[in-house]
């Protein structure tokens, strides 16, 4: 690599917060909903959203020459493939996603060098308490939270669903569900199949408007409680997408063995996580594992790690399934 290459991708890495924060600015002055029907003057745009024409100006300058928003008529704007996505109502909206990185998890990410001197949660020292603790109490955060899961982690359902075979699950439990992408996601290509949503109370209180519109009432239980005391019985496949990763061994091991108490003899454990694999290969998993690290104290795992794990709360780890997207299916069985 050129020297001046190399100048430039780490100038690159520096700084790509000024992108990511800029993309924060304008999800938060939902500049994208603003141009849905077409391409607006920057005078219309700042009148709408309440900014200094002059300073939105800049920003979607800067953002159109990184491909967000695009200029056609001097000071227009209008929408791209990028700027699509920051929509709030489309398929797969990552505006969510945006809102709660540049906000929560930016301040967090200020005090990185807390937490690596300590191996404590950056959140914690900024908001004074646990993230889920702050989303119980500030339900705004918490439905932006809600459906910045949906943003970062939605498409992953039908992978795994092409990945595992769930056809002969006649029940089957989302512990820590969040607000249904992967319950939904297995309820509909399943018709037969019967479901439980199980989280804190205040997030299946969301849930149950999405599993409405869905269509699913029927079909869907949905239950509110802490995982660390219990989780529902009667479920053949116990499912849990990312929720292992928010918490350390210890807590983990309380939420494995409540899964555990629940489960009957032949009931399948479905931990769904990216799996840390060996060398210095580029791999999602090793960063979201530093957030994992500033926010909810917990982890991304290898494969030993989980079989540890899986060991220590009572169970046998049976395989590994890879699917299309950086997750893995860790499947379990009770010893
Ligand atoms: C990282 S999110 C994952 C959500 C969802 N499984 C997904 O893949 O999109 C973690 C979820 O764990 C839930 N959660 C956190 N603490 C919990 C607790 N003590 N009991 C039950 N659910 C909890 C949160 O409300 C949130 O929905």
């Amino acid at each position: 690599m050129s020297e001046t290459s190399v100048h430039q991708q780490i100038d690159r890495m520096i700084t790509g917060y000024w992108i990511s924060q800029a993309i924060y600015a304008a999800a938060k002055f939902g500049i994208a909903d603003c141009l849905k029907d077409g391409p607006k003057s920057i005078d219309q745009l700042a009148a709408e959203t309440s900014a200094s024409p002059d300073a939105l100006h800049r920003l979607l300058r800067a953002l159109a020459s990184v491909g967000i928003f695009s200029e056609g008529e001097p000071r227009h704007f209008s929408l791209t493939p990028l700027a699509e996505v920051l929509q709030s109502d489309v398929h797969g909206s990552k505006r969510a996603l945006a809102l709660m990185s540049g906000d929560e998890q930016f301040r967090a990410w200020a005090e990185i060098e807390y937490s690596i001197r300590t191996g404590k949660k950056a959140f914690d020292k900024v908001y004074g308490k646990p993230i889920f603790d702050y989303l119980g109490e500030n339900p705004d955060k918490a439905r932006i939270f809600d459906a910045a899961m949906v943003g970062i982690h939605g498409r992953e359902s039908d992978f795994i669903l092409d990945a595992y075979d769930f056809s002969d699950i006649g029940v089957v439990a989302d512990i820590g569900g969040g607000n249904s992408s992967q319950i939904s996601g297995v309820l509909q290509r399943h018709a037969a199949m019967q479901g439980i949503l199980f989280d804190l109370p205040h997030v299946i209180e969301s849930a149950a408007e999405r599993i409405e519109a869905l269509g699913l009432s029927d079909r869907c239980k949905l239950i509110g409680g802490d995982f660390f005391d219990a989780v529902p019985e009667g479920a053949d496949a116990y499912m849990m997408r990312h929720i292992i990763h928010d918490w350390n061994d210890e807590q983990c091991l309380t939420i494995l063995r409540n899964c555990h108490r629940a489960m009957s003899a032949n009931s399948k454990l479905l931990v769904i996580e990216s799996v840390i694999p060996p060398g210095n290969e580029p791999f999602g998993g090793k960063l979201l594992d530093l957030v994992m690290m500033l926010i909810p104290g917990g982890k991304e795992r290898t494969e030993d790690e989980y079989r540890t794990l899986f060991d220590n709360a009572g169970f046998e780890l049976v395989r590994v399934i890879p699917t299309a997207s950086e997750v893995s299916i860790i499947q379990g069985r009770k010893r």
